[in-house]
């Protein structure tokens, strides 16, 4: 028994006797190629999977059995003969990497399964996609699946920071990655592994886009604390082969995140200037020695000119110098810098620098940068606009930076799921090349993805909360498949995790959808209000409070009204989106509710289309938000004795702590919406802080 949790990887069985007999009869009996390190991690989960779905050990072959009913075969169309007479090896061959087929098929009189692909990541994936099904209890009978990822880039960044073994600002606790003990290696990291594998992560950044940080001590002074850019030594670059090729048997390739003047930090130049031939050549060798290490190495993750963080910006070049210049050492071995455009500073309304910034760099990015823009202007808020640089870089491979982690959704404390956020901004019409062109679409070229601010931790139930691993999965599988619905994602999550009972399935799923609205109105009451927090660094205190007064230029509120003017008479940033969009936002009688006060000031009695005033329908928000966490926690009540002791009372007393903090929440954003309007609360709850 480890001292975690197995999260959606549990292997229970769930189906009634005819079905496990079908199961049995085409998966008893597996026949796995041998060839590739990825084969044996395919293997390896069988034998964790089968024993507990089966209720019966599986026999693995070497070779086709055929004296059983039937099998299990997983390999490509070359390794095994078996397959290529099985199944039509164009349309394997047809599939982009990471693509698989999954058929059940008639072979020599028996009753066979093929998992088939053109490479072996495509392997591992369809081998998880189909115990996916068993463990929900889905007829394996007729299947012909055919899966493809929609992106090619599908990573995860870890904001672990080695100096204090700690994730930024706490979110899931310890780092999971014990850096001062490596090289060596815990099985916790398989696990991790596994976890990412099964839902298409083909990626994971290490460590912490801020590489200079230590806010904190060591926790442990027996160890020479160390920070990010060191991971670039070469001594600590040794110590990360290992979980690097722990990593490669599940698809998933390593990258680091470095630090713009590490020349100068792990070499010995008295300058990071990129277009300094001693510069440039010491990225070079550095390279050289990272992919004589780590033949697979993924690349460099790089926050430049960005929260004191150093760039190039201090050698008067810009992004396309800083980013190509390095890119340049990684291009002959095909690895790939991303590019954050993650700046802001300069400009009162900090919305705008982005795409400013970016923008007119459009088309000078060598082809191996991708530049990874946050899915809205600000910083991860309950709901913000999507970024105007969506569809503005054509020429310009771009990475959607999500966040799984709910830095400003409630942390590892609040239940509150993030997919249906993100739906909304892969659904969202950029218009760049007329009407229909959301937000989705913007990310098939070779050098485009989707990218996840990791959540996991330390923790028992690895994100602090375990309604929130939902996110994890989540992010995997709309970075994988973003057509696919909230719905059936969520619904696939909830039955391989608390089981396929009906009462639980529908409970779970209508906790997770309603959560996140009822998130942005009790933190900041509905109408596009941004940065209604302060946020701290300490893990599960509920790191951030509500502070409207900490940043008064995020909510502009003034005793004449509240909302930010970012229209022409403003901050002009809604004139960056093209017209069907700007003139949607400029105008107030159009803009969306939800965003209203992002993009005008309006005065507190301002009335919306119902009759309602800006300070009322605050008011009436932020008690909707709490009203609902009730509501949601009361449906949690409901599963006690449906769900085990363990994940029950951790969420039940989550569900607590979350409505505690919701009413404060409400009281203090409620009681400052009221002594700047000095308009009283039509219901009477309102009342002085
Ligand atoms: C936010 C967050 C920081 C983080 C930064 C980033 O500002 O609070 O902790 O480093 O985003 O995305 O780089």
């Amino acid at each position: 028994m480890h001292q975690y949790d197995d999260c959606w990887l549990r292997y229970d069985c769930v189906v009634e006797s005819e079905r496990l007999d079908s199961y049995r009869r085409r998966c008893a009996h597996a026949y796995v190629a041998e060839t590739a390190p990825e084969l044996s991690a395919v293997r390896d989960e069988l034998r964790r999977a089968l024993p507990e779905l089966l209720g019966t050990d599986p026999h693995l072959w070497q070779h086709p059995p055929t004296t059983v009913e039937g099998f299990l075969a997983i390999g490509t169309p070359a390794d095994m003969e078996m397959i290529a007479g099985s199944v039509p090896v164009d349309a394997v061959h047809d599939l982009n990497d990471g693509g698989y087929l999954i058929r059940s098929v008639r072979w020599n009189e028996m009753d066979c399964l093929v998992v088939t692909a053109p490479t072996d990541r495509g392997l591992v994936y369809g081998t998880f996609h189909l115990l996916r099904l068993l463990q929900t209890g889905e007829s394996i009978e007729e299947l012909a699946i055919r899966e493809e990822p929609a992106y090619e880039h599908r990573l995860l960044n870890q904001w672990d920071t080695p100096f204090h073994r700690s994730v930024e600002r706490g979110y899931g606790g310890e780092s999971i990655f014990d850096w001062e003990r490596l090289p060596d290696l815990r099985p916790r990291y398989e696990d991790y592994a596994r976890l990412l594998a099964s839902v298409g992560i083909n990626g994971i950044v290490l460590n912490n886009v801020n590489t200079t940080k230590p806010s904190r001590a060591s926790a442990n002074d027996a160890f020479e604390a160390f920070e990010g850019w060191q991971l670039l030594e070469s001594r600590r670059l040794e110590d990360l082969t290992g979980l690097a090729s722990l990593f490669r048997r599940y698809g998933i390739r390593t990258y680091l995140s470095v630090n713009f003047a590490s020349p100068m930090l792990v070499g010995d130049l008295d300058t990071a200037d990129p277009e300094d031939p001693a510069v440039r050549a010491w990225w070079r060798e550095k390279a050289d020695e990272i992919y004589d290490l780590i033949p697979d190495f993924g690349g460099f993750l790089i926050k430049a000119d960005s929260e004191g963080q150093p760039g190039p910006y201090d050698y008067d070049r810009d992004h396309v110098a800083g980013a190509n210049a390095i890119a340049a050492a990684l291009q002959p071995h095909g690895g790939r810098v991303w590019w954050r455009a993650f700046v802001y500073g300069s400009h009162e309304d900090r919305a705008v620098q982005a795409y400013e910034t970016f923008e007119p760099l459009d088309g000078a990015f060598a082809d191996n940068v991708t530049v990874q823009v946050k899915n809205g202007p600000i910083d991860f808020q309950p709901r913000e606009p999507v970024s105007t640089l969506f569809g503005a870089m054509a020429e310009t491979s771009l990475g959607l930076e999500l966040q799984i982690t709910g830095e400003y959704t409630g942390q590892g404390v609040h239940a509150t799921y993030h997919l249906p956020l993100w739906k909304e901004v892969l659904d969202f019409d950029t218009h760049a090349d007329g009407e229909d062109t959301p937000v989705r679409s913007l990310f098939d070229d070779d050098g485009a993805g989707i990218v996840g601010v990791g959540n996991v931790g330390e923790d028992h139930s690895w994100t602090g909360q375990y309604l929130a691993q939902a996110n994890l999965y989540a992010f995997g599988r709309v970075a994988w498949s973003p057509d696919r619905s909230t719905e059936a994602i969520t619904e696939e999550w909830v039955r391989q995790t608390f089981g396929t009972g009906e009462d639980v399935v529908d409970t779970v799923c209508e906790i997770l959808q309603d959560s996140w609205e009822a998130c942005i109105d009790y933190e900041t009451g509905g109408l596009g209000l941004m940065h209604m927090m302060h946020n701290g660094e300490e893990y599960l205190e509920n790191h951030y409070h509500p502070s409207p007064a900490e940043w008064p230029g995020y909510h502009g509120a003034s005793t004449d009204g509240i909302g930010v003017d970012r229209t022409e008479t403003g901050s002009g940033y809604a004139a960056q989106y093209p017209s069907p969009i700007a003139d949607r936002y400029n105008s107030v009688e159009t803009c969306p509710e939800q965003y209203l006060l992002f993009f005008h000031h309006l005065p507190w009695e301002y009335e919306l289309a119902d009759g309602t005033t800006v300070v009322q329908r605050l008011y009436d928000n932020c008690f909707a938000g709490v009203a609902e966490i009730k509501r949601l926690r009361e449906l949690w009540h409901n599963l006690a004795g449906d769900i085990d002791d363990r994940r029950y009372h951790h969420v039940a007393e989550r569900f607590d702590e979350q409505l505690a903090h919701a009413k404060r929440w409400q009281t203090v954003l409620t009681s400052y919406f009221y002594e700047q309007s000095g308009v009283p609360d039509e219901h009477g709850r309102v009342q002085d802080e």
